[in-house]
């Protein structure tokens, strides 16, 4: 099992040879309105077992992983690694069999379902790979739907402020299938945003989009988090998407097995 100390000696941090694309993707303020102290997310000994058949099958082995605050980390691994189940278990879609999971000092692992749902809906912003968007709605009306569900104030001029920040004020009424790959991607991004959540969770976001939109929302994600000062843990496959984050984990068979920094400045 890769303990921290492990952890820490198989950190490397990559050389500055950061792509001119990614650069420019780098707001030229540097005022984050986060500060990067502080944990946003820390798991301690995170283990997953799932029971199929007579065998039990260890999606998490003792996990323990720290994602700064204010930073965008991203979690890489081949299939199986344990990459969606890590998600689930910080966002409270999925309940760890032991181990805990704590966000912004919090021990969500202790919460009750009642108030598991009450802190995911108020803090976290789920993104997925297929969109997850209700087909029936508009676009404003997609976003506008978490806001309705916390009975927040307001909402109309939220919901405009979130589609607007993706750069689809222009699309507001039109709904899903009227829509490209990336614009519906830029929706789901607004809709997470729309309760002001402090953590996005994003599972292979750019998993179905080719490779110049899965740049421009690589793009739109770094503005996110220097501008809204929100910390982002995101999964891909995608080698493109290591060249945006902050920093990397890898893991194998549910554990960590490296971890590195890139360095944009
Ligand atoms: N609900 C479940 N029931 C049984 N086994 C599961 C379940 N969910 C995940 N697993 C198993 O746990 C392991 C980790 O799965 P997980 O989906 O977290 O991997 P992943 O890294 O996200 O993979 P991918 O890159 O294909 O999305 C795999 O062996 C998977 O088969
Ligand atoms: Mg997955």
């Amino acid at each position: 099992m890769a303990d921290s100390n492990n952890t820490e000696r198989m950190a490397r941090t990559a050389s500055a040879g950061v792509a001119d694309h990614v650069r420019a993707a780098l707001p030229s303020s540097n005022g984050k309105a986060v500060a990067e102290e502080g944990l946003a997310v820390e798991t301690i000994d995170l283990v997953r077992a799932y029971k199929v058949g007579n065998n039990d099958v260890l999606a998490l082995r003792g996990l323990s992983i720290q994602v700064k605050a204010g930073r965008w980390v991203g979690v890489k691994g081949r299939s199986g690694s344990g990459k969606t189940t890590l998600l689930n278990c910080i966002g409270g879609l999925d309940h760890p069999t032991s181990g805990v999971v704590r966000c912004f000092g919090r021990e969500i692992t202790r919460l009750s379902d009642g108030q598991l749902t009450k802190w995911r809906r108020e803090q976290v912003g789920f993104v997925f790979q297929s969109f997850a968007l209700l087909p029936t709605l508009s676009a404003f009306e997609n976003v506008e739907l978490p806001l309705r569900i916390a009975g927040a104030k307001d909402r109309a001029r939220r919901a405009r402020y979130c589609l607007d920040l993706v750069g689809l004020t222009r699309w507001a009424k039109h709904r899903p299938y009227e829509m490209s790959g990336g614009q519906n991607q830029r929706v789901a991004i607004a809709r997470a945003l729309a309760n002001r959540p402090k953590l996005i969770l994003a599972d292979e976001p750019t998993g179905e989009l080719d490779t110049t939109t899965s740049r421009d929302i690589l793009a739109l994600f770094r503005r996110i988090v220097e501008t809204e000062g929100i910390t982002i843990l995101m999964t891909s496959h995608d080698p493109i998407v290591l060249e945006y984050v902050d920093e990397v984990l890898e893991l194998s068979d549910g554990q960590l097995i490296n971890r590195w920094e890139n360095q944009f400045e």
